[in-house]
């Protein structure tokens, strides 16, 4: 074994370029294809920075290994970098104006036949996440893993100049809602006691404000067991941070100077104010919270053209305080009635119990499904109402608040994507902010938070949460603000509560008995007794963060081992049962039902 040992590598094969010529180099790296023309062979040599051709003689004794190579080995060899001939450059490969000629050649190891050659963009899913360490060789997987690592720096490079000290804080802990299910983790020594994995640093990030940090940041993973999506996963990274002495505008300024600095370095883009938006205004305009402002389609109100239409669908939503509203999409009028029933069914996925669609036929009238119900004139009055024109069509939905805008809002993306009127290359980013503090769970028949328990009311609510007036809750506004970019909430914080009688109030309006809230977060309020500063912070979602920069869609291709959408690593099984002995020393007794469902999974 010369190389490695004695011959050192001097460059990465997908670094070289014209500047190189003549230079004598020692390069590492993997066979990512071998053409054999008998008396040469060309190799393509991949490594990290990517692929450089190689051109070897297999007559002679030092290059005679090339005879041997195959896809995937593992090969190192001394060459001389020279130019091409002309004709012979290869203009789509960023070293194609050289190659390189073998002086001597050694395979470090072999590599048995590859399930999938790694630059073909069309294996499937399964079987790239069972070989996940074959997938991360391939060029897209390596630009989004190491696009998250300079993301990383830049991160602690400027929190850290303006600041910001970062601290660890634990994994093995105690419930930190954010509105997930903990995943719960058996103490052995404590036997029946159980640690919940963190949501997000947020109870333990408060502490250091306590604690007289003033700027704390972290890199910090989180875990929730929740359902997933392609922009979730059940562990995660947040950028995550907190300020002391500080308002809402602190944070925002702060935040959008690293946004700044992030665009800027990665992607030489600068970034202009960002503009502010209301949630009401939000969800008004663009049936989301997290609205994708890239492209039109707004939402139209159109209570004031349906006061007693004499539509049972319509009168019920306006007159149990619902909406009806809806939204033209220019040159719809060409849809068929096989696109609108997709659309129907899209609506209804999302929380709609139907969509109307109207459109104009030649003669001027308007087809809809709900065309018996109106007269002519009436009909036209809507359509107008929601935008169109001769061409177009509307989508109108009529139901409670929320469920309408959640509706209307998947109708716009959806259509959005569909006639192309998102320009991919653009970043709008939003900070949403006057969120509403509570919402009501008709499922638990109380009030939750909308952010978390720890998100500060605005100043004016103070009032009403000490006296526990039920009546100002729907209106209740929160100090709470996202950061939203290209329908994504790349982020979200607040400023907190920092007295101990609001933090209490709090837990009490949330249903909390004072038992619960003493067993889940005495220790939190006790802390809030002794000298809290003012404090509030955000958390980036830094997968979303990196799947913003390298514009993927899915989030497995920012996380170097990732899981599926239920929650399993393909990879390497997990989770996966345990032995009989392992669960008696924790304690756990396996129910009839787990039991039967390991042994489904796998036999012995
Ligand atoms: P929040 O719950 O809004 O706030 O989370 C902050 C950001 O984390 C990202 N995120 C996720 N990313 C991937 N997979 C998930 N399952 C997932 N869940 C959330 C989102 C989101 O904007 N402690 C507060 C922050 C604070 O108040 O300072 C918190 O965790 O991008
Ligand atoms: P129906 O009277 O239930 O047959 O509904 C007449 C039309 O109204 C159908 O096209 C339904 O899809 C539509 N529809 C029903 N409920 C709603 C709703 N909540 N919002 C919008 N359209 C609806």
């Amino acid at each position: 074994m010369k190389f490695v040992r004695e011959l050192k590598r001097t460059d990465y094969a997908g670094s070289l370029t014209a500047k190189h010529v003549g230079q004598k180099v020692v390069l590492m790296g993997w066979v990512n294809s071998r053409r054999d023309h008998g008396s040469l062979v060309f190799i393509d040599l991949r490594d990290r920075e990517g692929l450089v051709q190689i051109v070897l003689d297999p007559n002679k004794a030092e290059t005679s290994a090339a005879k041997d190579f195959r896809g995937e080995y593992v090969v190192a060899l001394e060459g001389i970098v020279r130019a091409r001939p002309d004709g012979m450059k290869n203009t789509k490969l960023k070293t194609g104006e050289v190659e390189v000629e073998a002086i001597r050649c050694e395979i470090l190891n072999t590599a048995v036949t590859v399930p999938f050659q790694i630059d073909d963009e069309n294996v499937n899913e399964t079987l790239r996440l069972k070989y996940r360490y074959l997938d991360l060789r391939s060029p897209r997987l390596q630009n989004n893993i190491i696009m998250r690592h300079q993301v990383a720096r830049l991160v602690r490079e400027f929190l850290s100049d303006n600041g910001f000290i970062e601290v660890e804080t634990p994994i093995l802990f105690k419930s930190t809602p954010e509105g997930a299910r903990d995943y719960l983790v058996p103490s052995r020594v404590n036997p029946g006691n159980f640690y919940a994995l963190p949501q997000s640093p947020q109870i333990l990030k408060q502490l250091l404000m306590v604690g007289g940090y003033d700027r704390y940041f972290q890199i910090a993973r989180c875990f929730r067991d929740e359902d997933l999506r392609a922009d979730r996963q059940p562990e995660f990274s947040q950028i995550d941070m907190e300020m002391s002495f500080i308002d809402t505008e602190d944070i925002i300024e702060m935040n959008e100077r690293m946004l700044r600095h992030i665009w800027k370095n990665i992607k030489g883009i600068d970034v202009p104010k960002i503009q502010r938006m209301s949630y009401f205004e939000a969800m008004d305009r663009y049936g989301s919270d997290k609205p994708d402002t890239r492209f039109g389609l707004e939402i139209q109100d159109l209570a004031s053209v349906l006061a007693n239409s004499g539509f049972k669908v319509f009168d019920d939503a306006l007159s149990r305080g619902g909406i009806v509203r809806g939204i033209n999409i220019p040159g719809g009028g060409i849809f068929t009635r096989g696109q609108f029933d997709k659309l129907t069914e899209l609506a209804k996925k999302n929380g709609a119990k139907g969509l109307v669609w109207m459109k104009q036929e030649v003669d001027g009238s308007i087809n809809s499904p709900i065309a018996k119900f109106f007269t002519p004139e009436k009909l036209k009055e809507i359509f107008t109402k929601v935008g169109c024109t001769q061409k177009d069509c509307a989508l109108i939905v009529a139901d409670d608040y929320d469920q309408a805008c959640s509706a209307l809002s998947s109708l716009r993306v959806q259509l959005g994507r569909e006639l192309k009127l998102i320009d991919f290359t653009k970043y709008n980013f939003l900070w949403v902010v006057d969120f509403p503090l509570l919402e009501y769970s008709p499922d638990d028949k109380r009030w939750v938070s909308r952010h978390h328990p720890f998100t500060s009311p605005a100043d004016e609510f103070f009032d009403d949460m000490i006296n526990a007036n039920e009546k100002a809750y729907p209106r209740m506004l929160a100090k709470a603000y996202d950061l939203v970019c290209n329908g994504y909430e790349m982020g979200g914080g607040s400023i907190r509560i920092y007295r101990n009688e609001i933090q209490q109030a709090i837990f009490k309006l949330l249903g909390m008995s004072k038992e619960e809230t003493e067993m889940k977060f005495g220790f939190f309020l006790d802390a809030l007794k002794y000298g809290t500063p003012p404090h509030g912070g955000i958390a980036w979602g830094m997968d979303r963060l990196v799947m913003l920069l390298t514009q993927t869609e899915a989030i497995r291709d920012v996380i170097a081992f990732p899981k599926t959408a239920k929650a399993s690593c393909l990879m390497s099984d997990a989770p996966s049962g345990v032995s009989r002995d392992q669960l008696v020393e924790v304690g756990i007794r396996l129910s009839a039902q787990a039991e039967k469902a390991v042994e489904e999974v796998k036999p012995n």
